[in-house]
């Protein structure tokens, strides 16, 4: 297949491009665009076969729902069974934003969309690119991330290219995301709204709306006997090629202490890498040492932290040492993800191991 791709600066000068884009997804085509998170990979949610098409051009397991994307918030009464309060105040606070809301889903979207499920996953984007296209298109958009299952998901459009080039219809290349991780997922069915994903949207942020929010245990802990309530996060996503391992301790004996794993990884004659910070990358001594951007600024850690594991795996590093993000506004959603593209793999350095 042709993968036709486009670059779009600014919106108002694309729209030809655009209705292109959507007459390809009312076909029943995939297309792959720009969101404030990451890229996603869209096609027509109410169609079955554009949604089978979705799993096979990921190779993602089909028991694995996607979300679906509006451009409207009234859109949600058509694709889900009950807005109740606590639905309405998040979407009037976060929406179009970051947060994924989870609601029974009604008759119309087909399970082969929601991967089986009675549960549909909706989120509507703030990034111009992808409101523009939903609603030129006319159709709602089921969106995975656009990266091959198993592999980071794509923070630019060369990311897509790279998985998805030859396997989908059309890419759309809106620059680099804003946030540069998955958006916050909050189920709505139970009781307590649960977070089944942390992302930009804190469990604070969101308390601030509607009171008290639990997050679904199997995302905390490494119990392999707690299944996870969003059926992706039991995949072992993000991970690099390379053994990843997370070291953990004060600053200087975190540096001293991955310097020492490098040194004796190298001298069995393996390539290592090491995941630094603006502040610290001069200080190791390893094949490659990446910063995932600055201490001072946690955006940017978000921001970078895929395309640093993506750029790991080109550099073909056998072992990776990575300093811990646990601080700041996104260091809860930052740490899921590192956590799981290390297999939970974690250093705890103090002064005496030194
Ligand atoms: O930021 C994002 O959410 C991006 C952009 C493209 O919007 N999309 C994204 O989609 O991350 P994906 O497919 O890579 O991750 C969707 C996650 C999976 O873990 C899936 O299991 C969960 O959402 N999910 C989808 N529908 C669900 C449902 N009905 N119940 C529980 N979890 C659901
Ligand atoms: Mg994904």
């Amino acid at each position: 297949m042709n993968t036709i791709i486009e670059k779009i600066k600014d919106v108002k000068d694309a729209y030809a491009i655009l209705d292109e884009a959507g007459d390809i997804l009312k076909a029943g085509g995939l297309v792959a665009f720009p969101t404030e998170t990451v890229y996603g990979l869209g096609g027509d949610a109410l169609n079955s076969q554009a949604s089978g098409k979705i799993y096979s051009a990921k190779g993602r397991p089909s028991d694995n729902p996607l979300i679906v994307h509006i451009a409207k918030k009234s859109s949600v009464y058509e694709l889900v069974k009950e807005v109740d309060d606590k639905a309405l105040m998040l979407m009037e606070a976060f929406w179009p934003g970051p947060l994924t809301l989870v609601f029974k889903k009604k008759d119309i979207v087909p399970y082969s969309t929601t991967g089986g499920l009675d549960t549909v996953a909706i989120r509507m984007p703030s990034h111009p690119v992808a409101m523009e296209l939903i609603a030129r298109s006319g159709v709602y958009i089921a969106a995975p991330s656009a990266n091959t299952s198993g592999r980071p998901s794509p923070t630019v459009a060369q990311h897509v290219i790279e998985d998805m080039n030859g396997r989908i219809d059309m890419i759309i290349d809106g620059g680099a995301v804003g946030i540069g991780i998955e958006s916050t997922i909050v189920d709505l069915t139970g009781d307590t709204p649960t977070i089944l994903r942390p992302g930009y949207i804190t469990k604070t942020m969101l308390e601030d709306i509607v009171g008290k929010v639990d997050i679904d245990p199997a995302i905390e802990h490494v119990d392999p006997s707690l299944k996870p309530k969003a059926p992706g996060m039991k995949y072992t996503h993000y991970a690099p090629k390379g053994e990843l391992s997370i070291v953990e301790g004060p600053r200087d004996e975190v540096i001293t202490g991955i310097n020492k794993l490098v040194k004796n990884r190298r001298n069995e004659g393996f390539k290592v890498g090491v995941i630094a910070t603006d502040e610290t990358k001069c200080r190791y001594e390893a094949d490659y040492v990446l910063s995932a951007g600055t201490r001072d600024d946690d955006l940017t850690v978000a921001a970078a932290l895929y395309k640093v594991l993506r750029e790991f795996d080109e550099l073909g590093c056998q072992y990776i040492y990575s300093e811990s993000f646990s601080e700041g506004h996104l260091g809860y959603a930052i740490m899921n993800r590192l956590l799981r593209a290390a297999g939970h793999r974690v250093i705890n350095i103090k002064e005496e191991d030194i």
